[in-house]
C-alpha cells in the first residue's frame, strides 16, 4: 500500500517529513520506533498541499537506543556498554542533514564473553546474572509481578460469577477467545494492510487477518467478490467514525436514529443545551430521527420527510437500544430518494443477524459495521463492511447514486480511513480471537444459542407483562427489552394488590438490582406526550444465556428484578428519595442481604465461561 497515494474525499494525504518540521502545528505526527511520518490535512488547506512521497522505513540503527550524554555521564550502571565509542554517520535525507549514531563493532561472534566498549572481557557469569535479571520480571505470573491488579482482578472475577448480568450489550467470551487475547499476539506491529505491512516479521499475522476475513464474511454469508471486510477497528465507535472519515468531508450531513430513541452516541448527539457530544456530531453535521412516541417503534414516514429535507450523504439504521425489527427495504428506498448512503450499524443485533434470527441489513446496505464483543459474542472491538465491485442495476438505472460511478469505491476510502487516518498498529491478539469467535458463529451450536437468547428475551418479557409491568413496543423482536417504570405499580389491580408499594426512582431501582449483584443499564424513553423522560432500564439476554440459563430461569430472574424494585419502593417511603438517604437506606438493611443471597446462590449454579473461579 502506497501511503503517499491521495484519498481525494477524505482530502487526507501522507507527507513525509524530517523531524525538523515536527512542530508544525498544522499537521498531526504519527511517530513509532521505525516510522516517522505526518498526516497533513489537506482539507484545512487546499492551496498549499505538501507534496507527498512514498512512506520508507527508517534503518533500524536509526533508534535511539541509548541515553543522550548528560544521562550517560550520571549514570553509574552498565557502565561497561555506556562508554563513547560510537561512529557517528552523517548523511541527507529529504534536504535535511542527518546524523546517524552507530555502535562500534567489538568482539563479535561469542556468546560467552563479549568486549566492553573499554576493550575489557566480561565473563559468562556476568552475561548470565544480567540475562536473568531481565528474564526474572519477564516471566512473573500474575499474582507475583503485581499483587494489586491481581486481587482486583479476581474481585472482578467473583463479581462476574455471583452476579446476573443483564446489561444487553454484555457477553461472557469463550476460553479459546480469553487465550487468544492473553497471547503472545499482542507484541507484534503490523500496520497496514495483510500482504501489505509497514514492519517485517508479519508472516503469521498476515494468515490470522486474512482468515478472520475469510471467516467474518462466511458468518454473514457474503461473498467475496461483492464485500470486503475491515477487521482493525479498535471499537465500533472508532469504525464507525472510519466509515465518516473515509467517506465525507469534514461537515457533511449524516442522519442516524436519535439517542433518547435508541440511537447510539456515535451516530450523532447533542445534549439539551446545544453541546456536541460525539465526533459524529463535532466533526460532521448530524441531524436525527426519532421513533414514534405513542408506539416506539420507528416513524418511518417522518423519517423520510426529515431525510429529503436534509439530504444526509450517510444515512444510518441500527441503534443500541431499540428491542425490534428494523426496515432495512424502507431505509434503502429512503437512501436512494435522498442519495445517501446507507449504512447499518448492526452492533446490538449482529449475532442474531450471524445465526439469521433477524432480519439481515446486507442485502440493502451499503456498509455495515459491528462491535464485535455483544451477541457477537467475540472480544471487544469493531469491524466494517463495505460493498465492493459493480453496482446494482435496476430497470437499467443505477442504484446507490454516490460518485456516479458504476463500481463501489468504499474498499480504499474505509481501509485509509481505519489506517492511518485513525487509527495506528491493529491489535493481533483482538484479531485473532475474533477469528476464533466468527469460527464459532458459522457453527449450528452458535444457532442454537442465538435462539435460546431470543427464546429468554421472550420469557422475560412475558414474566414482566405478566406482572403488569410495560415493556416499549409491548415486547421484544430480538435480545433485549426496554422496561418503562415510569407507570411502575401502577398498572393493574391484582399487581396492585399483591405488590403494594409506590412508584420508585429508576434510578434506585437500579442502585439495588446492583447492591443486589445484578446488572443493567438506564436508557431514556419518550413519555406520552413526547418529552423525553429518563424512566427505563435496558434488559438483555445474551451474557446470562452464555452461562447456559434458559427461559424458567429467566421467569426467576423477572421475579429477582420486581423485588428489587419493592425493596427501592419501601426504601423510598423510608429514607425519601434523596441519593444520600436512600443509599443509606440500603446499608444494612435486610431485605437486600436476603435478595443478594438469592441472587449469588442462583447465578452461581452457573458455570462462567472462558475461566475457572
Ligand atoms: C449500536 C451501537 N453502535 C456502537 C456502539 C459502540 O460500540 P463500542 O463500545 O465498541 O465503541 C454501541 C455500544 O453499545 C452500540 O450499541
Amino acid at each position: 500500500m502506497d501511503l503517499s497515494q491521495t484519498s481525494t474525499n477524505s482530502g487526507l494525504s501522507l507527507g513525509f517529513l524530517s523531524h525538523v518540521s515536527a512542530n508544525n502545528n498544522r499537521s498531526s505526527k504519527i511517530a513509532d520506533d521505525s516510522i516517522s511520518f505526518q498526516i497533513e490535512h489537506r482539507a484545512r488547506d487546499l492551496s498549499h498541499p505538501l507534496p507527498s512521497v512514498p512512506l520508507r522505513l527508517l534503518d533500524q540503527q536509526t533508534e535511539n537506543r541509548y541515553p543522550n550524554h548528560a544521562e550517560r555521564n550520571n549514570s553509574n550502571e552498565n557502565k561497561v556498554i555506556e562508554d563513547d565509542e560510537e561512529k557517528d554517520v552523517e548523511f541527507q535525507l529529504l534536504g535535511h542533514p542527518m546524523t546517524l549514531k552507530r555502535k562500534r563493532d567489538c568482539d563479535s561472534g561469542s556468546s560467552s564473553s563479549f568486549c566492553s566498549s573499554k576493550g575489557s572481557r566480561v565473563t559468562s557469569n556476568e552475561i548470565e546474572s544480567r540475562r536473568n535479571a531481565v528474564r526474572a520480571w519477564g516471566n512473573q505470573s500474575l499474582r507475583s509481578a503485581d499483587p494489586s491488579i491481581f486481587e482486583i482482578m479476581e474481585k472482578e472475577k467473583q463479581r462476574q460469577f455471583k452476579g446476573i448480568e443483564l446489561i444487553a450489550s454484555e457477553n461472557f467470551v469463550c476460553k479459546a477467545v480469553m487465550e487468544a487475547l492473553g497471547s503472545h499476539l499482542t507484541n507484534k506491529y503490523s500496520e497496514g494492510m495483510p500482504g501489505a505491512r509497514y514492519y517485517g516479521g508479519n508472516q503469521y499475522i498476515d494468515e490470522i487477518e486474512a482468515l478472520c476475513c475469510q471467516r467474518a464474511l462466511t458468518a454473514f454469508g457474503l461473498d467475496s467478490e461483492t464485500w470486503g471486510v475491515n477487521v482493525q477497528p479498535y471499537s465500533c465507535t472508532s469504525a464507525n467514525f472510519a466509515v465518516y472519515t473515509g467517506l465525507l468531508l469534514p461537515g457533511d450531513r449524516i442522519m442516524g436514529l436519535d439517542t433518547p430513541s435508541g440511537g447510539n452516541t456515535s451516530h450523532g448527539c447533542y445534549l439539551p443545551n446545544g453541546r456536541k457530544v460525539s465526533g459524529a456530531s463535532i466533526f460532521f453535521e448530524s441531524l436525527p430521527y426519532k421513533v414514534n412516541s405513542q408506539t416506539g417503534y420507528v416513524d418511518y414516514d417522518k423519517l423520510e420527510e426529515r431525510a429529503l429535507d436534509f439530504r444526509p450523504k450517510i444515512l444510518i439504521c441500527g441503534g443500541s437500544s431499540y428491542p425490534r425489527e428494523w426496515d432495512y427495504a424502507r431505509f434503502r428506498q429512503i437512501a436512494d430518494k435522498c442519495g445517501a448512503v446507507l449504512l447499518c450499524d448492526m452492533a446490538q443485533i449482529s449475532g442474531l443477524i450471524a445465526a439469521k434470527e433477524c432480519a439481515s441489513p446486507f442485502e440493502f446496505c451499503d456498509v455495515v459495521t459491528s462491535t464485535t464483543h455483544k451477541s457477537l459474542r467475540g472480544p471487544r472491538g469493531g469491524i466494517i463492511f463495505y460493498r465492493k465491485g459493480p453496482k446494482p442495476r435496476k430497470r437499467g438505472m443505477l442504484l446507490n447514486q454516490g460518485d456516479g460511478s458504476d463500481k463501489y469505491d468504499f474498499e480504499d476510502k474505509i481501509n485509509f480511513a481505519v489506517f492511518p487516518a485513525l487509527q495506528g498498529g491493529p491489535h493481533n491478539n483482538h484479531i485473532a480471537a475474533l477469528a476464533i469467535a466468527l469460527k464459532q458463529v458459522a457453527t449450528p451450536e452458535y444457532k442454537t444459542y442465538m435462539q435460546q437468547v431470543k427464546k429468554n428475551a421472550q420469557a422475560l418479557a412475558s414474566a414482566l407483562l405478566r406482572r403488569h409491568c410495560r415493556l416499549v413496543t409491548g415486547g421484544t423482536d430480538n435480545h433485549m427489552l426496554l422496561w418503562d417504570l415510569r407507570n411502575f405499580g401502577m398498572t393493574g389491580m391484582s399487581f396492585r394488590s399483591n405488590f403494594s408499594f409506590s412508584l420508585p426512582n429508576y434510578v434506585d431501582i437500579i442502585k439495588v438490582c446492583e447492591v443486589c449483584h445484578i446488572t443493567l443499564n438506564k436508557v431514556t424513553i419518550f413519555d406520552d406526550n413526547g418529552n423525553i423522560t429518563p424512566g427505563g432500564v435496558r434488559i438483555g439476554t445474551p451474557a446470562m444465556t452464555s452461562r447456559g440459563c434458559l427461559e424458567s430461569d429467566f421467569e426467576t430472574m423477572a421475579e429477582f428484578l420486581l423485588r428489587a424494585a419493592q425493596i427501592a419502593s419501601s426504601v423510598q417511603k423510608e429514607h425519601g428519595k434523596l441519593p444520600k438517604s436512600f443509599l443509606k437506606g440500603l446499608e444494612d438493611n435486610k431485605e437486600i442481604v436476603e435478595l443478594r443471597m438469592r441472587v449469588e446462590n442462583f447465578a452461581t449454579q452457573f458455570a462462567m465461561p472462558g475461566f475457572d473461579v
